[in-house]
């Protein structure tokens, strides 16, 4: 893996709502860098990305380096014209070519066969497929079409880490090891893409996110959803699926319950001499007593605790809980989503009311 040398993370404010960015020297300077093989955070819909030239195998290594990623997790390709798709697979199949007309640009992407000798290897750990993605943020737009290239883009946070809804979260994570940050504010729908697998003959989800599957399922049909959590001995189809993810730095538990029960389990903890977090919504945060409540959003729109589900998970980190124990949502529509990051982040560690524990 390549060293990484403490380098000056430049910032490069913009404005993410007018539809000039390829007119801002900041984003020029950004593409210039992408072109030179540096590695550059950016806004998209979803999550920051943290971009580099695809088709450069030595800028996609320094993604990988400054991510601290495991080399055989793959990345996403991203693309800014519907035309770059054809360079870059081999195949677009009349499913795929239906989803990009109703949801590119958008949170969704596409696993699709790679076309040989264009995409590094680097981006796609050696598998035959290749992901990619339109991302609907005209920063991100701009990014792409100013450097003329497809960019490898994970999302900026240091492996293992909540991915970055805003670019302090970037700067928190990766300041001296990246070459910048585009600042276009906070990034909207604040889980990542859905992830596709179109090679497969049923339309398979590997990551749920922010297309949701009964969205899918009323353009395609049929979508089977294979994101549950992978058996250890089978190799998973997305090799991002087998990793810890997302995690806050103190142990979380997913309650299943009412907040009264929560609270006992908080109580039962303080008891003990320990420090414990809640993260809930706006409609119970005045409900618990305990040392650090956090509120994501309202349970009333569901899309309000996606966006501000991750800069919760590290507001959790800027205390000195001992655990954090999180209420749960309906897993249905986005929050599909945001029960699958939860789960990611407490190991899969739940609590169901009524169930013996201890
Ligand atoms: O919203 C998003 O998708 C964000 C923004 C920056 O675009 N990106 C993002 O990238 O979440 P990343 O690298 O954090 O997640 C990519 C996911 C991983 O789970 C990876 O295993 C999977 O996509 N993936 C990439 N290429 C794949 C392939 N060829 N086959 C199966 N899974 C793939
Ligand atoms: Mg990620």
């Amino acid at each position: 893996m390549v060293e990484v040398n403490k380098v000056k993370t430049n910032v490069w404010i913009v404005d993410n709502v007018v539809d000039k960015q390829h007119i801002y020297p900041q984003i020029k300077e950004a593409a210039r860098l992408l072109q030179c093989g540096e590695v550059v955070a950016f806004p998209t819909e979803t999550v920051y990305g943290l971009g580099a030239d695809a088709t450069n195998t030595t800028a996609v290594e320094k993604i990988f380096a400054a991510k601290g990623r495991p080399s055989d997790n793959p990345l996403i390709v991203h693309i800014a014209r519907r035309e770059q798709l054809e360079s870059i697979v081999s195949d677009v199949p009349d499913i795929a070519n239906t989803l990009i007309e109703r949801f590119w640009p958008g949170p969704l992407t596409l696993i699709l066969p790679k076309k040989e000798g264009v995409i590094s290897d680097r981006v796609t750990a050696g598998l035959s497929t290749v992901a990619v993605r339109m991302p609907a943020h005209p920063v991100a737009l701009a990014l792409i079409r100013e450097s003329g290239l497809p960019l490898a883009a994970p999302s900026a946070n240091r492996s293992g880490r909540p991915s970055p809804t805003m670019a302090a979260h970037v700067l928190d994570d990766l300041d001296g090891r990246i070459a910048g940050v585009v600042d276009g504010g906070e990034t909207g729908i604040g889980v990542e893409s859905t992830v596709l697998d179109c090679t497969v003959k049923v339309p398979t989800i590997l990551r749920p996110g922010g297309i949701t599957k009964e969205a899918l399922a009323e353009v395609i049909g049929t979508v089977v959803d294979g994101s549950a959590v992978t058996n250890e001995q089978e190799a998973p189809k997305s090799p991002g699926m087998k990793y810890t993810h997302y995690a806050p730095k103190s142990p979380m538990m997913i309650v299943y319950g009412s907040p009264s029960f929560l609270q006992t389990l908080v109580d039962k903890q303080r008891a003990l001499g320990k420090k414990v977090g809640v993260l809930t919504t706006e409609e119970n945060l005045a409900f618990y007593r305990a040392d650090a409540v956090l509120a994501c959003g309202s349970r009333h729109d569901l899309h309000t605790v996606a966006s501000h589900l991750y800069d919760t998970l590290r507001q959790f980190d800027q205390t000195d809980v001992d655990i954090i124990y999180s209420e749960s949502f309906p897993a249905e529509g986005i929050g599909t989503a945001i029960m699958n990051r939860l789960q990611k982040a407490a190991g899969h560690q739940v609590i169901v009311e009524g169930e013996t524990h201890f």
